[in-house]
């Protein structure tokens, strides 16, 4: 089948008052990404010609967030919250030609899944409006689905439901597709007579049946509809997520040691036959290339892992970290935007920043890059085949060259040329038993002071 047009709508307007918070409730981070980028994400699955954010509490923010997503993001500010329809509509002088299919997400609910959304756009062969419902295990205050047989009749929100109507558990997720020209036309026909006075979204269906157009329900698992209003429910969206996150990396052929404790970012890629050690956290932009090894206890963000590198335990890896293959990290190693060529080895205590290392280059333990002096950055090169001595302090901005050495203990503030040895230490002075004649004065001396203070 032909895949079918799509523009996509993720509503993103509302305050989130119950967040308690001055951050929009949609920026609120879930692994480690903003809440929308899930919507985003799901709806992105669609290959959408177009996407627009609705906007409108932060709306600056909110757009900076969609457009670091997917620079191709539009955004449309709702200045007034009057409900799901209002919030539609202003999309409308966007899309309101728009060929194919309008899809409506929610910024607040992170975890539809593209799969769900197929299937919804294949039920608009059968009805004009497609809503996606689930049956809830406590129904609460979620609007409720009327169905006759296979017909949605309407959507009953909870505030203006009967009694009767409140028992039914079929409940609407708020994601909803039509064709986009319907879609305008029906929202456009929406009222503000209701007990909240808002412009529902959900009384298109009925619109929609009094113009003798069918409507339908596609029906998922309650836990892909869950919401974020609170704290807790950002929480509980943070375990669910971390809970799938775990679950698709094992299922892709990556070894988790202790998967509880593995914390993953929405972007995060881990190839096949990689290994993850207990108490990994990935930020935001890591990918790990397969057959790579992270022990436990490491720290990424925004760095490349190649093929048969070993990083950690204990590192640190920051933005800008680049290891080619078979680079080894170990414990207590911070790098950031530094180059690794193949096979580097950075075994033990050391902070390389802003640098690029040759292939095959030893960096020894306790080297650190200087290369901040409280004003500028500036850049370590060293080249391939080099031995760092332990304990070198690289005064940046500074070149060692290929298979050059720098003396553990050196302060290298001058550029090292190829297959050089630079030496940049103390001279070392040996006194002969002056040892044993140093502990026999200190020991005198304290003798002398008890002597004195004891009366
Ligand atoms: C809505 C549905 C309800 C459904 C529930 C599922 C309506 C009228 N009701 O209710 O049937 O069971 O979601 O969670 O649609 N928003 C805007 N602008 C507005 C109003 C809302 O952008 O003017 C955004 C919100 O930021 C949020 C989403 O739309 O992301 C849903 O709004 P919300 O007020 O949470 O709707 P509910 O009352 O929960
Ligand atoms: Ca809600």
């Amino acid at each position: 089948m032909d895949r079918a047009t799509v523009s996509l709508i993720v509503l993103a307007a509302g305050q989130g008052t119950r967040m308690n918070s001055d951050l929009p409730k949609v920026l609120h981070p879930l692994g480690a990404a903003p809440m929308l980028h899930h919507a985003l994400r799901a709806g992105q699955s669609l290959e959408p010609e177009r996407v627009v954010v609705v906007a409108g509490h932060g709306a600056e923010a909110v757009a900076k967030a969609a457009r670091a997503f997917d620079e191709s993001i539009e955004v449309v500010v709702q200045a007034e919250q009057l409900g799901t329809a209002h919030a539609v509509a202003q999309a409308a002088p966007l899309l309101a030609d728009a060929p194919g299919e309008a899809v409506v997400l929610y910024g607040d609910t992170p975890f539809i899944r593209p799969e769900t959304l197929e299937r919804m756009l294949d039920l608009r062969s059968r009805h004009a409006v497609v809503v996606l419902g689930f049956e809830a295990a406590d129904p609460g205050r979620y609007g409720r689905l009327v169905t006759q047989g296979e017909e949605l009749d309407r959507i009953v929100e909870w505030k203006d439901a009967t009694d009767e109507e409140r028992t039914i558990s079929l409940c609407n997720s708020g994601v909803i597709c039509a064709e986009a020209g319907l879609l305008f036309a029906l929202v456009a026909d929406v009222g503000n007579a209701n007990a909240a006075g808002e412009y529902y979204l959900t009384d298109v269906v009925a619109l929609a049946r009094a113009r003798g157009l069918s409507a339908g329900v596609a029906i998922c698992d309650e836990a892909e509809t869950l919401g974020v209003n609170t704290r807790a429910q950002l929480a509980a969206a943070e375990a669910e997520f971390q809970k799938r996150a775990r679950t698709a990396a094992l299922e892709d052929g990556v070894t988790l040691t202790a998967p509880d404790t593995v914390f993953f970012a929405l972007d995060t890629f881990v190839g096949r036959d990689a290994i993850v050690g207990p108490n990994v956290v990935f930020g935001p932009g890591v990918t790990v290339e397969s057959g790579a090894e992270i022990r436990a206890f490491c720290h990424l963000e925004g760095c490349h892992i190649s093929r048969g590198a070993t990083v950690g335990p204990f590192a640190r890896l920051r933005p800008g970290a680049e290891l080619a293959e078979d680079v080894h990290v170990g414990n207590f190693v911070e790098i950031k935007n530094a180059v690794l060529d193949e096979g580097v080895k950075v075994g033990h205590l050391t902070y390389l920043g802003d640098a690029h290392v040759g292939e095959h280059t030893n960096i020894g333990a306790g080297t650190v890059t200087c290369n901040y002096d409280g004003v500028m950055k500036h850049r370590t090169e060293i080249g391939a085949h080099a031995f760092i001595g332990s304990d070198t302090m690289l005064v940046a901005p500074v070149t060692v060259g290929a298979h050059a050495m720098t003396a553990s203990g050196s302060v290298i503030t001058e550029n090292v040329p190829a297959e050089a040895l630079a030496l940049g230490r103390a001279r070392q002075v040996t006194k002969p038993g002056m040892a044993t004649r140093l502990m026999e004065m200190f020991r005198a001396a304290k003798a002398a002071k008890k002597k004195k203070e004891t009366p």
